[in-house]
């Protein structure tokens, strides 16, 4: 079925502290999701860190560890979350209650905030652990696929077929 696009492609940024292991784990498997279900029309994201620890860092080995199992690649540097964000994505999906007091502390603009795991069906409404301290990165990698999931089935049952889009 041809969907009709939204007017503008709607984009989703993925934030956690460091952006170094659960919201660039959630941006390469969002983007693949993305590109499976042939939606690169219609949505685009990045990630970001509340912190400025990491700026210009490639993702923990066991961020691409738990990717590459998957089959997945990713070439992300960590950046910081910037105020341009919240006009440039209309989502912004964080992975714990620490980031969302932190995003919303410097929220400037449209985007809707939200705790990422409120997409998810088996895990709704709870933090995604940080593997940075854990190592839980295979954890992180299920709980962030079936929010990305949720994600994307809601946004893609909010699509209107074409054929009743100009009626
Ligand atoms: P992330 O994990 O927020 O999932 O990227 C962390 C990475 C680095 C640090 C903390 C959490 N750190 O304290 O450097």
């Amino acid at each position: 079925m041809r969907l009709k696009s939204p007017a503008e492609p709607v984009g989703v940024l993925f934030v956690c502290l460091g952006n170094i292991c659960r919201s660039p784990m959630a941006e390469a498997l969002f983007q693949t999701m993305v590109r499976e279900r042939d939606l690169e029309a219609y949505l685009f994201c990045d990630s970001a860190g509340t912190g400025d620890y990491h700026i210009g860092s490639l993702p923990h080995p066991g961020t691409l560890e738990a990717l590459r199992t998957a089959g997945i690649t990713t070439t992300h540097r960590a950046r910081q979350l910037s105020t341009n964000d919240f006009t440039l994505f209309q989502y912004i999906l964080v992975m714990d209650r620490e980031n969302l007091r932190d995003t919303l502390a410097v929220a400037n603009g449209p985007a809707v905030v939200k705790l990422v795991m409120e997409y998810s069906a088996q895990h709704a409404d709870c933090d995604v652990p940080d593997p940075y301290f854990d190592g839980r990165f295979n954890t992180v990698f299920e709980m962030v696929s079936d929010a990305c999931r949720g994600f994307l089935n809601e946004f893609e049952r909010n699509l209107v077929p074409t054929e009743f889009a100009n009626r």
